[in-house]
């Protein structure tokens, strides 16, 4: 039999464990076979591995990719180009557009734009606010993969629902089976001190993170988990930047409730005084935390399994609305969020050369769980034959400095500028095909498609 691409020569890792000399057999973008090197099929083409090593495609559950509406930041294309070109295969866009993905016909529309444009698979949330909650079984059956309510105000500035609302929210939610995911910041609480700071003067990029406190969103999580316990939802917790909400989402999992929870990268790699180091640049929502909350996120949140998965809440905003030629100018003028493609699979690869992750809890975290959370696994985020061979080659010793300018976004605006790194993509498989080799995007525009989940 021959297939049509085998990548051979790789260290293979899924959180099983790990195969040296092996690789992946593909036919018809499905994988047909993973294991040693020498007992893999003939194929059209041979992709060597060159002693790297191939993991199950990471998936990227967190992106602002802002169409529809918002293409002067990023759009389906840019965003998946930078994904591809990063070493991540599945996406899936944030509801905070214009308009707002919150009825069938937008989310229709987000999905069309999508198959005309993305180089990697996609999928998108929709948005649940005071005006939408008899829309949610429609929505549903217009197959978004889960959905989004934002508790404090945050950048496209989509009200939260009442308390009351959320209930309901959360009732008719899990009779679609599936997820409800939150912007976890207590917005009375953070509204209170963005208004005092504002009037006291305090303008500083470091003002900025003071004013949305642990504490909104601890008890933003403790709030949505005692919802969870009563109706029975399942929910989701999007950027945990704290020890202290890490440390609620374990309570949480304690008490029988069906919550996950994601960190990004940038909370786990830097601590606030970067606000002092790189300012308006870093400035992002919720905030990055002090050194202790940091530790109490990686001992409770990875050391411990509170935290299930990592994406990147990749939000790219122009140099202009960053205020990059003044980043340590009045914060309230600057706006919230960066880029993050790009920097997700080497910054882990990092902490695993650092040994705070084995490379089989990486992948954990960063593919298998993401797809399973959402529920698009093992179609994606699992190596398993008769599933989509979607898999990303990294060279875990190659070591590397962040120049925003190589990057593949339309804005690319990061905190990550000038870090230096050890590890990177090299490869990008989508369905079988290479969709980026060495950081070159290789794929067709309108190649990624939209990932079915079932709507049972
Ligand atoms: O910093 C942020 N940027 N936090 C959010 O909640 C939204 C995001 C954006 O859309 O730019
Ligand atoms: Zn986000």
């Amino acid at each position: 039999m021959t297939v049509d691409l085998v990548v051979r020569n790789c260290t293979v890792v899924t959180p099983a464990g790990r195969t040296p000399d092996a690789g992946v057999a593909v036919e018809d973008g499905t994988i047909v076979a993973v294991g040693r090197s020498d007992r893999l099929p003939e194929a059209d083409r041979v992709l060597d591995g060159e002693g790297n090593v191939l993991v199950p495609g990471i998936v990227d559950c967190h992106i602002h990719n802002r169409e529809p509406g918002l293409e002067y930041k990023e759009d389906w294309e840019s965003a998946t180009r930078a994904a591809a070109a990063g070493g991540v295969t599945t996406v899936v866009g944030m509801p905070n557009t214009d308009p707002v993905i919150d009825r069938p016909e937008h989310l229709e529309l987000k999905f069309e734009r999508g198959e005309a444009s993305a180089h990697v698979d996609f999928q998108s949330y929709a948005v649940v606010t005071s005006e939408n909650l008899d829309l949610i079984s429609e929505i549903d059956e217009a197959g978004a993969l889960g959905y989004k309510v934002f508790l404090g105000s945050t950048v496209g500035d989509v009200p939260p629902p009442s308390d009351g609302e959320i209930l309901e929210a959360m009732e008719k939610i899990r009779e679609t089976g599936k997820r409800l995911g939150f912007h976890e910041e207590n917005g009375e609480i953070i509204d209170h001190y963005t208004e005092q700071f504002q009037s006291e003067g305090k303008n500083e990029p470091i003002d900025h993170s003071h004013s949305r406190p642990v504490v909104a969103e601890r008890e933003a999580v403790e709030r949505m988990v005692t919802f969870a316990e009563e109706t029975g939802a399942k929910i989701h917790m999007f950027h945990v930047s704290s020890g202290s909400a890490a440390e609620a989402v374990a309570r949480g999992k304690d008490r029988g409730v069906d919550v996950t929870a994601e960190t990004t990268p940038h909370y786990l790699w830097f601590t606030e005084e970067v606000m002092r180091e790189k300012g308006n640049v870093a400035r992002v929502q919720p905030p990055i935390r002090d050194a202790e909350e940091q530790d109490r996120l990686w001992r409770v949140g990875i050391d411990d399994g509170a935290i299930d998965c990592i994406a990147t809440d990749h939000a790219p905003h122009t140099p202009e609305e960053k205020k990059v030629d003044d980043p340590f100018g009045n914060t309230w003028d600057a706006i919230s969020g960066f880029v993050g493609l790009e920097t997700e699979v080497p910054a882990m690869l990092t902490f695993v050369d650092r040994g705070r992750f084995t490379m089989e809890e990486w992948v954990r975290r960063h593919s298998t769980n993401p797809a399973r959370v959402w529920g698009m696994y093992p179609q994606k985020g699992s190596l398993q034959v008769g599933t989509d061979a979607d898999f990303t080659v990294v060279d875990p010793d190659l070591e590397w400095t962040v120049d925003s300018a190589d990057l593949h976004s339309k804005n690319c605006v990061t905190p990550f500028e000038d870090e230096s790194f050890r590890g990177k993509a090299v490869a990008t498989v989508v369905r079988g095909k290479v969709v980026a080799r060495d950081g070159d995007v290789l794929g067709e525009s309108g190649y990624g498609t939209r990932v079915d989940v079932d709507n049972e």
